[in-house]
C-alpha cells in the first residue's frame, strides 16, 4: 500500500487537513547527512557529488553506471559476459490489462469474491453480504506464501497458498458508493457495507495444484481458510496481558478480533504464514485526551486515520470508547496454514509498527532471525533475534519460537557499517523515568523507543528478503518525497526521493544475529537517462528495465532478485508506466541490471511476488486495479474509476462486473524455469 499522498487510498477527495498517516515521525535523531555533511559540506551531499567520495565505496562496484548525475565519478564497469534473463522484455505502458513477457502465461488463479471455503456462494457483486464475503476471496491480494502439500515436503505442483487482504476499495466495490470526500462518502456506507469490507480483510489459505503445466485452486479443500477482522486471534509474547493491552471485550489483553491491513508477509520454515499489519490507524477514529497514557504513542502511530467508518458501528474502532483497542493491532501475526482450525497468534515480541514484512533467516546453529520494516517516511528498519533455536526435527518444538527474543533497530553509519540497538528496556533510554516502565511498554511503543535509540531515519522500509545463496538481506526503500536536501544521507541519499532505491545488508561473517553489519546500496530507482533523478543500474540496462518504487521482492533460487513496484497515485510523475515485476541481476559483471517481466493494469499495485520450489512458477498479485491514478491516464482522463464507472473491468472485462483484485500465476510456456 502506497499511503503517502492521501489518508485514503485510491480515493481523490477526501482528505482532513493534516491528517496524513505517514511522515510522523518528530524526532531529531541526527540523520546521517548532518554527520557526513560536518565531513564533506552540505551542499555537495545536496548535488549528490559523493558518488566518487565516501558513497563510492558505500555503493556496490558494478550498480554505479547510467546515472547521469554520477556516471563521470564512477568507475566503468566490464561488459557483461553473458546475457542476463533470456526474456524479452515488457515494455513500458499503461492500458486495461496485464502483460508479461514473451513466452510466458499468466493466468488468472483466484479473483476477490471467488468462493474459498466450502459453502462460499458464487460471487454477485449486487448482492454481496457479510457471510458471504467471510467465506470468498477477500479483497486487495498482497503477499503471497507458498507453503507446499504435503507439510514437509518441497512439492512444486501441490501447496496451500496463503494470500494477505490489506484493505477495501468501497468506491468501486459497492453500487451507488462512488469517490466523494471521506465523510459525505461514509454517509452512505452502512453497517452491512462496512461489515463486508471487514469480511473482505485478513487473508485467506486456499489449496492449489498444478495439472497438465496450469493451475488451479481447489474450493472444497479441508485446509481452505478465511481469516477477517473478526477471526478470533491469540496475543502471544510479552505484551500478552498487559494492562495497556486490556479491552472491555478482552480483560485479559489475550485475545484479540482480526488482523488489519495485512501487507507483505513471510513464510517461517517450520510452515507457518508470517502476516504483517501495516497501516492499523487507518481503521479507527475519535481521541484520547492530550494527557491519556496513549496519547504520545498514537500520535506517533498518525491517530486517528479515519479511512473507514466502521468506528459508527463497532465502539472498538473509536479510541474515545475503547482506547486500548488501537494497542492490539500493529503486530506480526503468525498462522498455521495446515490447521485450519488453529488460532493465529500476534507476536508482540517483534515490536508494534507499521510492519511491512517479516522475512526469516536461521543460522547454522538455528538462530532465528527476523526482518522487518516500519513503512512510513522516516520510519526504521528492525530484526528480531529468538532466544529458542529451531529444530528441523521437531515442529510443535518451533511453533512458539517467536514468542521471546530480543528486537533490535537499526543505525546505519556513513561508513558503510550498520549497528543494531536492542528495544530492552532498562538498556540506555529505555527507562522508567523515560517513559518505559516496562519491556511491554518498549514493544507497544515501540517507535518512540526507537525514536530514543537514534535509529536512522529511511525512506520508506517496505519488504525485505534474505538472498538464500548469498546471504544478503535486501531492504526495499519505496520512496520519501518529503526528504529535505539537509536530511540527505549516506543510506537515503536523494532529497525528494520520488523513486525509491534498494540497500543490501552484508551480516559480518553471514552471522545475521550479529549486532553489526555492512551494507551498500544495489540500485536506485528512477530513469538513469534523467539526470535530475540521480538514479543507478547497470549500464545495459534498457529504456524499460528501469523501474520506479520498488515495494515488495522476492529472491529465486539462483540469488536473482524480482522487484515488485507500487508507484500509487505517482505513476506518471515517477515512471509514466504502470507498475509491474522487474528482474535484478544481483552479482557478477550484470548486478544492477533490470529488466521488465510483468506489467499491471491500469490503477493496479504490484504485489506477491512469490516463486514455487522450482522457480517454474512465478505467482503476483494484482491488487486494486483502476484506482490509483487513472485519472492521469489519457482514456480515462481526469476521471476517477467508481463502482459503475470504473477504468478497468480487469480481469473479467464484463459489464457490471468491476474489477477484482487477482492472484496470477505466471508459467513458461515451454515448462521451464522463470527467467532462463
Ligand atoms: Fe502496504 Fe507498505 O505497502
Ligand atoms: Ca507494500
Ligand atoms: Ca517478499
Amino acid at each position: 500500500m502506497d499511503s503517502r499522498d492521501l489518508p485514503r487510498k485510491g480515493t481523490k477527495y477526501l482528505t482532513f487537513e493534516g491528517r496524513e498517516d505517514i511522515g510522523s515521525n518528530p524526532t531529531d535523531n541526527p540523520t546521517m547527512g548532518e554527520v557526513i555533511g560536518a565531513r564533506f559540506g552540505r551542499r555537495d551531499l545536496m548535488r549528490g557529488m559523493l558518488a566518487g567520495t565516501a558513497l563510492s565505496a558505500i555503493v556496490g562496484p558494478a550498480a554505479l553506471l547510467s546515472s547521469a548525475g554520477e556516471a563521470e565519478a564512477a568507475p566503468k564497469a566490464p561488459k557483461p559476459t553473458k546475457a542476463a534473463f533470456s526474456f524479452q522484455e515488457v515494455q513500458h505502458g499503461v492500458d486495461e490489462t496485464h502483460h508479461v513477457a514473451t513466452g510466458y502465461d499468466a493466468d488468472i488463479l483466484i479473483r476477490w469474491g471467488d468462493p474459498v471455503v466450502p459453502g462460499a456462494p458464487a460471487f454477485d457483486p449486487l448482492k454481496q453480504t457479510a457471510a458471504a464475503q467471510s467465506k470468498q476471496f477477500g479483497y486487495n491480494n498482497d503477499f503471497v506464501g507458498y507453503a507446499p502439500l504435503p507439510l514437509g515436503s518441497k512439492s512444486p505442483d501441490r501447496a496451500l497458498l496463503c494470500v494477505n487482504h490489506e484493505y477495501t476499495d468501497e468506491e468501486i466495490m459497492f453500487p451507488g458508493v462512488g469517490v466523494e470526500q471521506q465523510k459525505a462518502k461514509f454517509a452512505r456506507l452502512t453497517k452491512d457495507l462496512a461489515d463486508i469490507e471487514m469480511a473482505a480483510h485478513g487473508g485467506s489459505v486456499v489449496e492449489i495444484r498444478k495439472v497438465r503445466g496450469k493451475w488451479t485452486y481447489d474450493p472444497n479443500s479441508k485446509f481452505n481458510r478465511r481469516i477477517t477482522a473478526e477471526t478470533e486471534i491469540a496475543i502471544t509474547g510479552p505484551a500478552a496481558g498487559h494492562a495497556l493491552m486490556k479491552t472491555s471485550y478482552d480483560p485479559t489483553g489475550t485475545r484479540v478480533r482480526g488482523m488489519l491491513n495485512n501487507c507483505s508477509g513471510g513464510m517461517t520454515p517450520w510452515g507457518t504464514w508470517l502476516s504483517a499489519e501495516e497501516n492499523f490507524n487507518g481503521y479507527f477514529w475519535g481521541q484520547v485526551a492530550d494527557d491519556h497514557p496513549n496519547a504520545k504513542s498514537l500520535k506517533r502511530l498518525g491517530f486517528p486515520g479515519e479511512w473507514y467508518n466502521w468506528g459508527q458501528y463497532h465502539d472498538r474502532f473509536d479510541v474515545n470508547k475503547e482506547p486500548n483497542e488501537a494497542n492490539r493491532f500493529g503486530w506480526i501475526v503468525e498462522i498455521d496454514p495446515y490447521d485450519p482450525t488453529s488460532t493465529p497468534k500476534k507476536r508482540t515480541a517483534l515490536g508494534r509498527f507499521k510492519h511491512e514484512a517479516c522475512q526469516l533467516a536461521v543460522g547454522k546453529d538455528g538462530t532465528v532471525v527476523a526482518y522487518t520494516g516500519d513503512d512510513e517516511r522516516f520510519d526504521y528498519v528492525y530484526k528480531f533475534v529468538a532466544s529458542r533455536k529451531y529444530n528441523p526435527k521437531n515442529r510443535t518444538a518451533n511453533m512458539d519460537i517467536l514468542a521471546d527474543g530480543t528486537l533490535y533497530v537499526a543505525k546505519f553509519h556513513p561508513n558503510a557499517t550498520v549497528e543494531w540497538l536492542p528495544l530492552v528496556h532498562g538498556q540506555g533510554p529505555l527507562t522508567a523515568e523515560k517513559g518505559f516502565p516496562d519491556q511491554a511498554t518498549v514493544l507497544i511503543n515501540a517507535r518512540l523507543a526507537a525514536d530514543a535509540l537514534g535509529a536512522t531515519k529511511m525512506d520508506r522500509p517496505e519488504d525485505i528478503e534474505v538472498n538464500p545463496k548469498t546471504g544478503r538481506v535486501y531492504v526495499v526503500l519505496t520512496n520519501n518525497n518529503k526528504r529535505k536536501p539537509e536530511q540527505v544521507d549516506a543510506i537515503n541519499p536523494r532529497p525528494d526521493n520520488q523513486w525509491g532505491h534498494i540497500v543490501e545488508i552484508i551480516p559480518a561473517n553471514g552471522d545475521h544475529a550479529a549486532t553489526k553489519a555492512e551494507w551498500q546500496i544495489l540500485l536506485r530507482g528512477g530513469n538513469p537517462k534523467d539526470p535530475a533523478t540521480g538514479a543507478q543500474f547497470h549500464a545495459d540496462t534498457s529504456e524499460n528495465g528501469w523501474f520506479a518504487c520498488p515495494d515488495n521482492v522476492a529472491v529465486d533460487n539462483r540469488g536473482r532478485l524480482w522487484v515488485a513496484t507500487d508507484q500509487g497515485e505517482a505513476w506518471n510523475k515517477a515512471s509514466g508506466t504502470a507498475d509491474g515485476v522487474w528482474a535484478v541481476e544481483t552479482e557478477g559483471d550484470l548486478r544492477g541490471l533490470s529488466k521488465m517481466f510483468f506489467r499491471v493494469p491500469v490503477g493496479a499495485e504490484m504485489c506477491g511476488p512469490c516463486f514455487t520450489t522450482d522457480d517454474k512458477t512465478l505467482f503476483v498479485a494484482v491488487q486494486h486495479p483502476a484506482t490509483d491514478g487513472v485519472d492521469q491516464w489519457e482514456k480515462f482522463k481526469g476521471k476517477l474509476s467508481s463502482f459503475e464507472d470504473p477504468a478497468t473491468r480487469w480481469p473479467d472485462f464484463k459489464p457490471n462486473m468491476p474489477p477484482r483484485p487477482s492472484v496470477v500465476a505466471i508459467t513458461k510456456k515451454d515448462g521451464g524455469v522463470i527467467g532462463l
